[in-house]
């Protein structure tokens, strides 16, 4: 408690990024700090978990301490500390929930154990404050590509998933193939901007009406023979074309779904949110459609701790506690 407010302290350590946020009433945040591994992982293609769970290490205690000192608190302040428990890479997640059930424990205070997919949902509640359910998510990140009906608070239905490839991963794969680097969607996104998104027609998958469930993995095998017999191919059509196909797909289906389960309302979350492809095409949909549409700033889209203390918050606010037996759950679902 500090000058009568609450406060929370989350940490996030899912997969390559260490993030360390505290916040007050009101979602108000005090301090919300990012160390992103993406430069490390960047020469292997992708996440390399032992590297990532060792950078963890390194970088949460100094976190913990700077993200104190910019919020103007001391640990005698804080009145309960989450962390995601999962799902995730199973050593990199034990260092935030090692980390945050030790601060508890030694204050005397709640622990919180943040399951990270709603930690993306509730990303949309730290800007649109008066953001209340039924509404439908669709859930895209590296990980995961689901569709997600939220009742209430605590009934959510998986609508859809992905029988494969995350959308992410499709962006991820896609750009290793066109030789881009990593993490792919920021890459091709850039490379896309100048490109025409009609001018290869690549495959959209399970476009049956009453399918809510993705698959890509058929997408990036195309683009591989696309490749192989194209390989002087202008790469920003390219680019634009794979992408105009996984965000077609994408708001095509959350927007069928959100009509089938009788909302108007539909939030993305989840790194590949971050897309302006995707928010382009939903805000042409939610206009044709007269539905509601929610994004999150684009730095709470990809992974961040703001989120986790954000979910956080809800369940302080219920004095939904979890004991310090808890531990870390790589395989985690909704
Ligand atoms: O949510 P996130 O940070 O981590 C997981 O929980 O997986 O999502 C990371 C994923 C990566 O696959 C990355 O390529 C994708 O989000 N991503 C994007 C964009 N920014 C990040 N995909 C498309 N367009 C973007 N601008
Ligand atoms: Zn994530």
């Amino acid at each position: 408690m500090k000058n009568g407010k609450r406060i929370l302290m989350a940490i996030e350590s899912s997969c390559d990024d260490t993030g360390v946020c505290i916040i007050s009433e009101d979602r108000e945040i005090l301090s919300n700090l990012l160390s992103s591994q993406v430069a490390i992982h960047n020469k292997f293609g992708g996440v390399v978990p032992e590297i990532a769970s060792r950078k963890h290490l390194e970088a949460i205690n100094p976190m913990i301490d700077t993200a104190l000192q910019e919020a103007g608190c001391g640990f005698s302040d804080i009145d309960a500390v989450a962390s995601t428990i999962g799902p995730g890479l199973i050593g990199a997640l034990l260092v935030g929930v090692s980390a945050a059930k030790a601060i508890a424990f030694t204050l005397g205070v709640p622990f919180i154990g943040v399951n990270h997919l709603k930690g993306h949902i509730y990303a949309n509640y730290l800007i649109y404050k008066d953001l209340q359910p039924p509404f439908m998510v669709l859930l895209c990140s590296g990980g995961h590509t689901q569709l997600i009906y939220v009742q209430d608070h605590d009934h959510l239905i998986r609508v859809g998933n992905t029988l494969d490839d995350a959308a992410g991963e499709a962006f991820d794969k896609g750009a290793r193939i066109l030789d881009l680097g990593y993490p792919g969607g920021p890459l091709i996104q850039k490379v896309a901007k100048s490109g025409n998104p009609k001018a290869v027609n690549f495959p959209r998958a399970l476009r049956e009406r009453n399918n809510f469930d993705f698959s890509f993995s058929g997408l990036k095998t195309s683009l591989l023979y696309h490749m192989r017999k194209n390989p002087k191919d202008n790469l920003s059509d390219v680019a634009a074309s794979y992408q105009e196909a996984i965000v077609d797909i994408l708001v095509e289906k959350s927007f069928r779904a959100a009509r089938k389960m009788g909302t108007k309302k539909v939030i993305f979350a989840g790194g590949v949110a971050a897309n302006e492809r995707l928010r382009e095409k939903a805000n042409q949909k939610a206009t044709s459609w007269g539905y509601q549409i929610y994004f999150p700033p684009l730095e709470f889209c990809t992974d961040n701790a703001a989120m986790i203390a954000s979910a956080a918050w809800h369940r302080f606010e219920q004095g939904d506690f979890d004991s310090l037996e808890i531990t870390a759950n790589p395989s985690l679902g909704i």
